[in-house]
């Protein structure tokens, strides 16, 4: 695996790949990586000769500075653990190579980065991921790039900035990968201690519950997300939102009709956590 660090490091040894004949298949990261990544690397070998990382742990994207002090870092680690999935180019820049002195542009996509997280976290956290993932798609210029569902919101701003910029790329959405418990694989889960992380599989436990209430035949969403709060209630989990939203507008709905996105973040033991399942319900009315 070859590391660069620069952009014009970067574009030459694409320009090379691309001299050989070889797409190109980009997972953006911040690093701290899991099997879920992983899966999303497997995933980019099946459409790309040539599979290239980013490792940036992007400040312009974290509200709080003790969050972006305390995201787990270990770039050694992450190196293995690449080469080990067969990635052939890792980009790790340093934050003035991607935010030069007098940086001064930003890419926000409005209406969809306003509600759940957009609420929890501040406008400044999806223009940061908006602004970055477009810097990155543009240094990389990659045939397609992969996300995961687990930050539901996070890829449908970037399918719709992708389609209203025009950004010539394809951009595909893995599914979220578990734990043997059913817990969505996150780099915070490390900071969690074991009474959290028992605690932590709660929020996958309240999404199942609303996927089985539908299931049953309920087709009123708060029916459906009490069954949830019971549950995060019982583990005295107070979540910062739980709510069922049409997937692809993220507008709050009070029946299943189509697709709907049943998204949740809760701290846990001090860990912020975020999961999502989608329910498709097609013909309902
Ligand atoms: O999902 C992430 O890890 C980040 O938000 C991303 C897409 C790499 C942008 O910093």
């Amino acid at each position: 695996m070859i590391v660069v660090r620069r952009v014009d490091e970067l574009r030459a040894v694409i320009r090379a790949a691309r001299v050989r004949g070889e797409r190109i298949a980009f997972v953006p990261t911040m690093g701290a990586l899991h099997d879920g990544h992983l899966a999303l690397m497997q995933r980019a070998r099946k459409d790309g000769e040539c599979v290239v990382v980013s490792l940036f742990v992007n400040p312009a994207q974290f509200t709080e500075a003790v969050d972006l002090d305390g995201y787990p870092r270990d770039e050694a680690r992450d190196v293995r653990l690449l080469e080990s999935v067969g990635v052939h180019v890792l980009f790790a820049p340093a934050v003035d190579e991607v935010y030069p002195g007098g940086f001064a542009t930003t890419v926000e996509v409005a209406e969809l980065s306003v509600p759940l997280e957009g609420v929890a976290r501040g406008p400044q956290h999806f223009r940061g991921v908006a602004t970055v993932v477009t810097k990155l798609l543009n240094m990389v210029q990659p045939d397609a790039a992969f996300f995961g569902q687990k930050d539901a919101q996070q890829a449908l701003i970037i399918q719709r900035l992708v389609r209203d910029l025009d950004l010539p790329v394809r951009i595909e959405i893995c599914p979220t990968v578990r734990e043997a418990d059913g817990l969505a694989m996150s780099s915070r889960n490390a900071l969690l201690d074991s009474a959290a992380r028992q605690k932590a599989v709660t929020l996958w436990k309240a999404l199942s519950a609303v996927e089985h209430a539908v299931a049953r035949g309920e087709t009123h969403t708060a029916i459906a997300l009490a069954a949830g709060s019971i549950l995060l209630k019982a583990e005295g989990i107070e979540p910062e939102y739980f709510a069922a939203v049409d997937a692809a507008t993220l507008l709050p709905v009070t029946s299943f009709t189509g697709t709907t996105l049943i998204a949740i973040a809760a701290r846990v033991g001090g860990v912020r956590l975020i999961d999502n399942v989608l329910i498709h319900r097609e013909g309902a009315a």
